[in-house]
């Protein structure tokens, strides 16, 4: 059976214990560089391979398959190199996302472009070099039709559907709920008719997409929303008497266990379950894409900070660290939806030990919520110690929030060194200050006590 399991999860914790604690003696991390985010590149590499391989196992040989990893859960460029070179395309959903993928080397024709408000440019940059697109909603369409009228294009285009499946735990990265605004609204009157109509108009209309999954999403809704989109292309495959529908996207969405080091679900778990409840699907009549995210990535993450003070507020200790809302702005903002583990390090970065002790892991922010963890069991965190939210590799410390205008932290990827240590890749520079000041505005200083209203005297 495919998959990570309790022992794989161990070794992972294992290495990310190392990498801490390598972080701590290599100078990465220290009162002056106080928080660090860290990317386990055998973990990417593992998963990148968990996913092939399970839908390699389902899918009849010979289909083609394109995993296209969905940009928005890590935007990183070596990241997205990495994937690219363990057989992973990209899903785009916006100009900078797109520019990410092609700065990463990812080719065109292993590139999707997704996104809900496309511009006209972006849609013309995309038909012209080949990315596979898929349209939105009517408006679009008529756009896509514009362009295929004026110029050829190689891009496999198609129309995402919201098959208004029903939602799941976390309402805001619920995709396939009624009044969701992706795609086309399925079940809405007149819908399902517009979309068979489009196909019979559009002869190089060749893809269908869904993306109903997310976070809090069960898997069987999941496979209920591949479901319907594969008995879509049935249909209108069907009533057209061609088979012009020839690839499904299926989207990503693959929830992830932020409880403990196990992957679980799995993608073999998931695949196999495709596969079950959708005869078919694999059967090679399609080809198939998917968009997975955050599986890909967040178990290979973690951002590790510094504890600056450890105090005591209303008998409860409180450790403020470097990390908070400008890494882990959901968790902050929505802590009930997105808890995050915390494991405790000394300040060797080696894995504390001690009683449970209840206590808050603040973040560096000038708001009184902007904690980590609220009343978290853990061995007592001291000034010097240090503070690691897990998990954390998709939708966190790659997606920084500016508040207080703290800076990005450097990224650092990181591998065995082949000696019996831990060998460290830059991902990304941490933010100075000069750049914060640029992005702030800095080169307009003088610019607004200059604009005067016109003098009317
Ligand atoms: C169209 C599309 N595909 C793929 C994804 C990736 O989802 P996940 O990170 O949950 O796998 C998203 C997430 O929002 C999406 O909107």
């Amino acid at each position: 059976m495919n998959g990570i399991h309790g022992d794989d999860g161990a070794v992972r914790a294992a290495r990310r214990d190392d990498a801490v604690r390598a972080a701590v003696e290599q100078g990465l991390l220290g009162p002056a560089t106080p928080i660090v985010g860290l990317l386990d590149v055998t973990g990417i590499r593992e998963a990148a391979a968990e996913l092939q391989a399970a839908f390699d196992a389902v899918v009849a040989p010979g289909t083609p398959v394109l995993h296209a990893f969905a940009v928005k859960a890590t935007p990183l460029v070596p990241v997205l190199r990495l994937l690219h070179a363990e057989g992973i395309g990209a899903e785009v959903a916006s100009p900078g996302e797109l520019a990410l993928a092609r700065a990463a080397g990812v080719p065109p024709n292993r590139t999707v472009l997704d996104s809900p408000a496309k511009t006209p440019a972006e849609l013309r940059e995309a038909l012209a070099l080949g990315i596979a697109v898929n349209a939105d909603n009517p408006q679009e369409l008529d756009r896509i039709d514009g362009l295929m009228r004026s110029a050829t294009s190689r891009s496999p285009l198609g129309i995402r559907v919201n098959p208004q499946v029903g939602g799941g735990s976390i309402e805001a990265t619920s995709t396939a709920t009624a009044t969701s605004k992706f795609g086309v609204a399925l079940r809405d009157e007149g819908a399902r008719e517009w979309v068979v109509r489009a196909y019979a108009d559009r002869p190089w209309l060749t893809r269908l997409h869904a993306h109903t999954g997310s976070q809090g999403v069960p898997l069987s809704l999941m496979a209920q929303g591949v479901a319907e989109t594969y008995a879509l292309a049935e249909e209108i495959n069907g009533r057209l008497g061609r088979r012009q529908i020839d690839t499904l996207d299926i989207g990503g969405g693959l929830p992830v266990n932020f409880g403990s080091d196990e992957t679980t679900p799995t993608y073999a778990q998931y695949a196999r379950l495709l596969s079950e409840a959708v005869p078919g699907l694999f059967g090679g009549r399609y080809g198939l894409v998917t968009e997975f995210g955050r599986s890909l990535l967040a178990k290979h993450g973690t951002v590790v900070a510094r504890v600056e003070y450890a105090k005591s507020a209303g008998g409860r200790p409180v450790a403020v660290t470097h990390a908070g809302v400008q890494v882990a702005a959901r968790t902050v903002y929505a802590p009930g939806a997105w808890p995050l583990r915390i494991a405790a390090y000394d300040g060797k970065g080696r894995p504390k030990e001690g009683p449970a002790v209840v206590q808050d892991v603040a973040g560096p922010a000038c708001f009184s919520g902007d904690l980590l963890a609220e009343g978290r069991a853990l061995p007592l965190l001291e000034q010097g110690d240090y503070a690691a939210a897990l998990d954390t590799g998709a939708y966190y410390f790659a997606h920084h929030y500016a508040y207080n205008s703290l800076a990005r932290p450097g990224i650092y990827g990181f591998a065995p060194d082949g000696a019996g240590g831990v060998a460290f890749a830059t991902v990304r520079e941490p933010q100075s200050l000069d750049e914060i000041v640029a992005e702030s505005g800095g080169a307009h200083a003088g610019s607004l006590t200059t604009l005067r209203a016109p003098d009317h005297r």
